[in-house]
């Protein structure tokens, strides 16, 4: 017998079974449209620890690298198939399927102008017995009428669902991107689609058909969708290639259309029947314009959920993510930049790091003593730092001196313990990973304010938008560089702006217009073309207080 931990619920496999059968055992589903077959792809799981304990990989897997496993085919094997580690000689196998119940997504916003949200104006309207999609009939039915806005994001999906006569909400739903055995980051989702053309989007049609599934109304009475993510996520999606967005000038074919004058819009639109969803086959499926480059339509949704083109005050909006997403203006001006930061901050990369799960330590504070008080999600032992956690210690680190503005530790070498009981610590290495996806984000920020010919104090609003943004302690952010400093007052955390936005496009006919035309207007900060650009990189490394180039200049 084996110990198989699979999302943290642990039992006693016998040799033979498969990992899907595990999960089976112990109440936990996994997704499937093949009964075992190892022909739909999506009973993916991740092995964390014990791999070696595991058959060798098959035929069906040969798309998978690492520890990724199709889990109908990976059977609890008596043989470890390569070198023995600790798990292995233990007979531990630890997994988790693609759809961890317990991460932290955010769903919600909060702080945004809400004047002009509210208006009910959808697209999809009823005569009769009529379902009429811009007025034009596309079913026939007596039943209610409903839609869905997605956040696509490259970690997490985030969809609510309304009621389309009254604007109510009825339901929300999130889970994690199942496409990350794809890689982390959308420059390895590319190439991995270079490689398995249209296998990250029938995966991922697969799991929004089983979320959609589990919302509490028919599928077939939803007759939009409107989708808005990055400019990977969102052409992934739609079964467009993406190849061009991974080479330079990074461009999405929509993006190549438009300019070559073959469509008058980067916005997508398809059927429920084409995008493989549940919905009803005429539904439409809107996928919200991108900006240029990697600036997506979450970028654009954002804009949408902070009324930019009704402000007057000069605002920003900064998404920390794997790619971060950068919008300075008003509705005069407005620029909009992508930063590469990697997944450092989601805890990728860092030899403790992980995502927002239970077990991960979100809260650090350095006592006078020299211990480490912590604060874990969900209350249970350590397993790991997240993000804000990761954001938490170095800010206090710096603070109690035992780390230098170089990132550099002051007294124990290249270490640092941060829970012995549970083995948890904090590399040199780690920060330099953290360093550089902080630099990437100063270094956007920086270029954007200079090409604005602005210093960051007349930066009147500064949105935090997403899940990390949300959870970050401001000060901790300030003290170590991760944002400007700016007056705690200006600075408003607003949690999923993207998915607000999505919501907005979804209900009125005419803030969705508005959407179309505020992109065409935007200008594409590309950093990677900026003289500077470098020189705010190594500068924006440091844990130090970021000041504006410009100010500092003058
Ligand atoms: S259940 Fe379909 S591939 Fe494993």
């Amino acid at each position: 017998m084996v110990a198989v931990t699979i999302n943290g619920v642990t039992t006693q496999a016998p040799d033979g079974i498969s990992l899907f059968d595990c999960a089976d055992g112990i109440g936990i589903r996994v997704p499937t449209s093949c009964r075992k077959h190892g022909k739909c792809k999506e009973c993916i799981v991740e092995v964390a620890e014990g791999i070696e304990s595991l058959s060798a990989r098959t035929e069906q897997e040969r798309h998978l690298k690492g520890n990724f496993r199709l889990s109908c085919q990976a059977t609890v094997t008596d043989a470890p198939n390569r070198s023995l580690t600790v798990a292995a000689l233990k007979r531990e196998i630890r997994c988790h399927t693609m759809r961890r119940a317990n991460l932290r997504i955010e769903r919600h916003a909060f702080g945004l102008p809400m004047g002009r949200q509210a208006a009910l104006e959808p697209a999809v309207t009823r005569d009769g017995e009529r379902i009429l999609i811009d007025d034009e009939e596309i079913a026939r039915a007596a039943g209610p009428i409903h839609g869905i806005a997605m956040d696509l994001g490259t970690t997490t999906i985030v969809l609510r669902l309304f009621d389309l006569e009254s604007g109510e909400q009825i339901a929300d739903t999130s889970f994690e991107n199942p496409q990350r055995f794809g890689g982390s980051d959308v420059m390895a989702r590319i190439s991995y689609d270079s490689e398995h053309r249209g296998l990250l989007m029938r995966t991922l049609a697969g799991y929004l058909t089983r979320a959609i599934e589990e919302l509490p109304v028919d599928p077939k009475t939803i007759y939009e969708m409107v989708v808005v993510g990055n400019s990977t996520m969102r052409d992934l999606f739609f079964g467009q290639s993406v190849y061009t967005i991974g080479q330079n000038p990074y461009r999405s074919i929509t993006e190549i259309e438009m300019a070559e004058g073959r469509r008058t819009t980067t916005s997508l639109t398809s059927t429920g029947r084409r995008c493989l969803l549940p919905i009803h086959p005429n539904a439409r499926v809107y996928g919200a314009p991108v900006i240029s480059g990697h600036v997506g339509a979450d970028a654009a949704a954002c804009m949408l959920a902070v009324d930019i083109a009704h402000e007057d005050r000069l605002i920003a909006v900064m998404d920390i993510g794997t790619n971060t997403e950068l919008i300075l203006g008003n509705r005069h001006r407005t620029l909009a930049a992508s930063c590469p930061a990697g997944p450092a901050f989601e805890g990728g990369a860092i030899a403790c790091g992980m995502p927002a799960l239970d077990g991960a330590i979100e809260d650090v504070t350095l006592a006078s003593d020299g211990n480490f008080h912590l604060g874990v999600i969900g209350g249970t032992a350590a397993q790991g730092i997240c993000g804000s956690g990761l954001v938490d210690l170095m800010s206090e680190l710096l603070r109690a001196g035992r780390m230098n503005s170089m990132g550099r530790f002051e007294d124990d070498g290249h270490r640092i313990t941060v829970d012995a009981a549970n083995n948890i610590f904090f590399l040199e290495g780690d920060v330099n990973e953290l360093a550089q996806a902080k630099g990437a984000n100063v270094a956007g920020l920086q270029v954007v304010c200079s090409q604005y010919g602005i210093d960051f104090d007349e930066i009147e609003v500064f949105y935090l938008a997403g899940g990390f943004g949300r959870h970050l302690k401001v000060d901790a952010s300030r003290r170590i560089g991760l944002i400007p400093n700016l007056p705690e007052s200006r600075i408003v955390q607003v949690g999923n702006a993207a998915i607000e936005g999505a919501c907005i496009a979804l209900l009125s006919r005419s803030r969705r217009r508005e959407l179309e035309e505020l992109v065409k207007r935007v200008e594409h900060c590309r950093l990677e073309t900026h003289a500077s650009f470098f020189d705010y990189f190594v500068e924006g490394c440091q844990f130090k207080a970021v000041e504006s180039a410009n100010r500092v200049a003058g």
